[in-house]
């Protein structure tokens, strides 16, 4: 099959779109997200029934050939090497961040000054004070923004903050959050911008626990009030990317915070990336007055639930499966029971996204979720040096 069949089908595709109108996205990266990101462009209009038609448009990446490749793979229509020249054109609507972290901002910044849409991956940014001032320019140009926080539209999540916001678990007490992966266990891993603090900020702290902050203040709608952390880096030097030498590891393997909110709940946040035998273990567990409800990634589409007010012999957690039509996003797929996974969360994220672009409001994670993400990641980072606990900046 010739390398550029789908590009052309995708272009023959468009071409022959005479309604909805298209919203066309300049993607920014093409690796791990970039795959999942288009992945969601290209299901979202299938499943989900949405005023406009997202049209992967444009690849932009740094090596034209791969950026080329990357176009015909995920079925985008063209690429590009000149982020400059994509922000210069009038159809493209949205650019989508999904680049190393150092990034975002710049590019963020620049495609706000273009007067594009964007969404942007976690976390927002590498400082507070850029995230404030991405928060800021997309308030001044009026443009909707997204942060891809895509584990609050799992559809089990989505029921939960559904449950507790509306009290069947009574006031939030505590907190328990972990997100575990093994991949750094291994000391003859390669470093990579993962590793090096200049690239991404911090290690499992602005990686995950930038996930489990967002989650928590998601389901509960508590904000954090000061935090008290502690890091370590187990393998301070690895192999370097080019197989030759060692490259020194500036960024923790493993991050732990305990956390006060506002109004008197309490937390506990563990992240790390040394834990054998753990993968993808992102599970948050709410415990309130009444009840206490706990999600688990691997387990993606069950939900544990307690509630005090069964007859005390009957009391136990119980496991709702969250794939029935009633439930968030399910009816969306397919007859009840049918599940989804991991890459089902950003085509829900992408469709309520497109959604609130097209009604003009708000989207949730926005620019001010990823300030206040940014300020706890911060704060807890400060912490981990002085010893001391640390206000988080409001
Ligand atoms: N939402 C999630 O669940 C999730 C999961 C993984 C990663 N992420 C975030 O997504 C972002 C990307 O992570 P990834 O896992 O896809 O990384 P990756 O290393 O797999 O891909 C990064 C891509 O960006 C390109 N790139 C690097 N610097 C660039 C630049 N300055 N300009 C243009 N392209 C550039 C690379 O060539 C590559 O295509 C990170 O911010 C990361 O924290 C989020």
């Amino acid at each position: 099959m010739p390398k550029s069949t789908l590009a052309s089908r995708a272009k023959s595709r468009a071409s022959s779109m005479s309604s909805p109108e298209p919203l066309r996205i300049a993607m920014v990266g093409h690796a791990f997200m970039g795959r999942a990101h288009s992945n969601a462009m290209r299901q979202v209009n299938r499943f989900f029934d949405l005023p406009r038609m997202v049209v992967p448009q444009i690849v932009v990446g740094r090596d034209a050939e791969r950026a080329a490749a990357a176009a015909d793979q995920f079925g985008f229509l063209e690429s590009a090497i000149d982020l400059d020249h994509v922000l210069a054109r009038e159809d493209i609507d949205v650019v989508d961040v999904a680049t190393p972290n150092d990034s975002h901002y710049a590019i963020t910044m620049a495609a706000l000054e273009a007067g594009k849409h964007v969404l942007c991956e976690k976390p927002l940014a590498m400082t507070l004070q850029q995230t404030k001032e991405m928060a800021a320019l997309a308030k001044k140009k009026k443009l909707r923004v997204g942060l891809w926080h895509n584990y609050r539209r799992a559809p089990a999540v989505a029921l939960a903050q559904k449950m507790i916001l509306r009290g069947d678990i009574g006031k939030v007490r505590q907190v328990r959050a972990v997100y575990l992966q093994d991949w750094l266990a291994d000391a003859s891993v390669p470093a990579s911008w993962r590793t090096d603090k200049k690239l991404c900020g911090s290690g499992a702290h602005g990686d995950l626990n930038a996930h489990l902050i967002d989650l928590t203040r998601a389901l509960t709608g508590l904000e954090f009030e000061s935090v008290c952390g502690m890091q370590q880096t187990f393998t301070t030097e690895r192999p370097n990317g080019s197989g030759k030498g060692k490259s020194k590891v500036d960024v923790d393997d493993a991050f732990c915070f305990l956390a006060k909110f506002r109004g008197g709940a309490i937390g506990t946040y563990e992240a790390t990336r040394a834990a054998p035998g753990r993968k993808n273990y992102n599970r948050v567990e709410i415990s309130g007055e009444k009840g206490s409800i706990a999600w688990n990634l691997e387990r993606m589409n069950e939900l544990e639930v307690f509630l005090l007010d069964a007859p005390r012999d009957a009391q136990g957690f119980r496991t709702v499966m969250c794939m029935d039509s009633v439930h968030p996003y399910a009816a969306n797929w397919w007859p009840d029971g049918h599940i989804v996974g991991y890459e089902h969360t950003f085509v829900h994220h992408l469709a309520d996204f497109v959604a609130a672009l097209c009604a003009n409001k708000p989207f949730a994670p926005g620019f001010d979720d990823g300030v206040a993400v940014q300020a706890v990641l911060e704060a807890a980072l400060q912490s981990a040096k002085s010893g001391a606990w640390a206000k988080v900046a409001r």
